[in-house]
């Protein structure tokens, strides 16, 4: 799905207090490419992450995933689209603790209402995928950082989404397991076309992505190549 992004602008708080998060940001990603987002802290990179999940409102502009203008669209449309395109991956990993890695990368297919033991199928099938088969039945808390990241990257690939997001996914990870992780993403963009967005601070992170849209103070100040940041 190609994404979209015109003359987007974004104001968090009114009057005196008003931030101006993003300006007049346009730019398109072809399904299938693999993008790095970076800029200083604060220049507005997961506010434009979020706005482009659907996750976050926009005040002014257009915003399409495929043919869907979401700037138009309610929060249950987005919701479901989010559900069955899109998977996230955060600095964080945001994995809940009491569940196994197989039932955290299962949950966003029963969030969409897939029947249990298909779900542990495809759960089981998106483990393998990253790697991490054996360590199913472990807890997160059992897990090092980069098998907790690889468990998020299962459940974000899980649904077989056309797009996904990362915001700093490697922000919690020495260097040779935020390459692991970045090699893995590669993976998924190679084999199954899969379009990748990643914000980052990291220059080997986007160094190895085939371009970089830069930001600062809310604004595009370039778009492509690799860079440094
Ligand atoms: N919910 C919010 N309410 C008010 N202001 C916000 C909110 N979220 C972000 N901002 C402001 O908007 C601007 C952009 O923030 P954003 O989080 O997008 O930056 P960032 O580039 O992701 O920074 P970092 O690299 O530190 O994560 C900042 O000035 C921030 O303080
Ligand atoms: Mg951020």
């Amino acid at each position: 799905m190609r994404i979209t992004v015109k003359g987007l602008s974004k104001t968090y708080g009114k009057g005196e207090a008003a931030t101006k998060a993003l300006r007049e940001v346009q730019f398109t990603i072809e399904q299938g490419e693999m993008v790095s987002i970076t800029g200083p802290s604060g220049c507005g990179k997961s506010t434009l992450l979020h706005i482009l999940a659907g996750i976050e409102s926009i005040d002014s502009g257009e915003v399409w995933i495929g043919d869907a203008p979401i700037h138009t669209w309610d929060d249950k449309e987005i919701a479901n689209l989010r559900l069955t395109k899109m998977g996230f991956v955060f600095q964080s990993f945001h994995l809940v603790p009491v569940l196994t890695a197989w039932e955290n990368v299962a949950l966003p297919l029963i969030a969409a209402h897939q029947a249990p033991e298909k779900a542990r199928v495809r759960a089981l099938d998106a483990l393998r995928e990253v790697g991490l088969i054996e360590k199913a039945n472990r807890y997160p808390s059992q897990l090092s950082g980069g098998q907790n990241q690889r468990v998020a990257i299962a459940r974000a690939i899980v649904g077989k989404p056309a797009i996904i997001w990362a915001d700093e996914p490697t922000g919690a990870l020495d260097t040779d397991t935020a390459e692991q992780i970045i090699g893995m993403l590669e993976m998924l963009n190679q084999h199954h076309g899969t379009t990748v967005v990643i914000v980052t601070h990291d220059p080997m992170v986007a160094g190895r992505t085939m371009r970089t849209i830069r930001l600062q103070n809310g604004r595009v100040i370039r778009d492509g190549g690799t860079a440094q940041c």
